[in-house]
């Protein structure tokens, strides 16, 4: 996304806080090993969206303003006790920018972990670490990485935050196993149910492997992007009001942007998508757009069965997915949370961030990468 259609570009409005994300990031990586060094701050070195530390860094300026007093924390220190460059934008605390940078961090973890679960060989156009380095030392570098981000939380000395934070945790892991052990006759653990559901086609959506399905998009993605937003709240000194309408923006969002993913996977070239595309199905992974195309073509329902294993499953779904409404009805279920997700933030005070993060909700139905 160009952002060039916006009247706010975010990346401007947090250009100084970004910048300083990375930077931040590496002295918080810094090790007595160098090689561990180097393979946990290899993806940094690569252009990533910054999604998370994003949406982190336009909730707090959005939000802090709300405060009733507004206390700007003392600088904090990494752990040879060396000040932090600090960013002098007014509104977002040094604790909330240090929780963007945990939210990268546990993000990078995942996908360290991930490329090696998916046997994923590029990613953000470059070798993965795990091509590059090795499994052993990719899985070593996520668990340095989680391990780094678990300290730094612990000195933003708020056990809420923690407590959210270390879910987040659990719930990746949660939905990487839902993912690999697809059954969805298994019981559901079903998360805020209080929440108005989102429909396309009601009857589908309601069906256990579409439920299952979303769920499992819950726990791998936007679990982290809902309570790292709501953690940003909690850091800011919101009230309950404000922490669950992040919490809900967060949660709606990332249901959305993982649908889009999702469709990527079938409409884009790994030049563009700078990993592999067309992936899920040989992973044996029926998303969206098989769901939906197997609504309208039940021959499909068989190959989902059996995880595309026989020879051919997978161009043969492929071609009925592409014949199918499948991506379309994915955009348009992506659309629909990206609008609770709007509706969700009404109750913030006007404001240019409030504009950026309802404008991020067009970037994320209009990304190709
Ligand atoms: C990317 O999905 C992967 C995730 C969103 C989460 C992966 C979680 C784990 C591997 C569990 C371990 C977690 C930690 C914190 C160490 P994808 O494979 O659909 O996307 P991709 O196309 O970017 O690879
Ligand atoms: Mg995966
Ligand atoms: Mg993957």
């Amino acid at each position: 996304h160009s952002g060039s259609g916006s009247v706010i570009n975010p990346k401007e409005l947090l250009g100084k806080d970004l910048s300083l994300l990375t930077d931040n990031i590496r002295k918080l990586l810094g090790s007595g090993h160098p090689v561990l060094e180097t393979v946990s701050n290899y993806y940094f070195s690569k252009q990533g969206k910054h999604v998370r530390p994003l949406l982190v860094l336009l909730v707090s300026l959005a939000t802090t303003k709300q405060l009733k007093t507004q206390e700007i924390d003392k600088p904090l220190t990494n752990n040879s006790g060396i000040f932090f460059k600090e960013s002098k934008t007014e509104f977002i605390l040094p604790t909330q920018r240090r929780l963007a940078e945990i939210t990268e961090m546990i993000h990078t973890a995942s996908l360290l972990h991930d490329d090696v679960i998916d046997l994923s060989l590029t990613r953000r156009g470059a070798n993965t670490a795990n091509h590059e380095f090795g499994n052993k030392m990719a899985i070593l570098a996520g668990d340095f990485l989680l391990a780094r981000a678990s300290v730094a939380l612990a000195r933003l000395r708020n056990l809420q935050v923690v407590e959210l934070l270390a879910t987040v945790i659990s719930n990746l892991v949660e939905g990487e196993f839902m993912q690999l052990r697809n059954n969805s006759s298994n019981p559901l653990q079903k998360f805020n149910q209080q929440l108005p559901p989102v429909f396309v086609n009601e009857q589908l959506e309601n069906s256990p492997d579409f439920q299952y399905y979303i769920e499992k998009t819950y726990m791998k993605t936007a679990s982290l992007i809902a309570k790292s937003c709501q953690a940003a709240t909690i850091l800011g000194g919101c009230d309950e009001a404000i922490t669950d309408a992040a919490y809900s923006y967060g949660r709606n969002l990332g249901l959305a942007f993982q649908l889009v993913d999702d469709m990527l996977d079938f409409v884009v070239t790994e030049n563009e998508f700078g990993k592999p595309v067309n992936a899920d199905l040989s992973l044996g992974l029926a998303t969206a757009p098989v769901l939906y195309a197997a609504n309208e073509f039940p021959e499909l329902l068989p190959l989902i069965e059996r995880k595309f294993s026989q020879d051919g499953d997978v161009a043969i779904a492929k071609e009925l997915v592409l014949k199918s409404k499948g991506i379309e009805k994915t955009r348009q279920l992506a659309k629909a949370y990206c609008d609770a997700a709007i509706q969700d933030i009404q109750v913030l005070e006007p404001s240019r961030a409030r504009t950026a993060l309802i404008e991020i909700t067009e970037a994320v139905l209009t990304r190709t990468k």
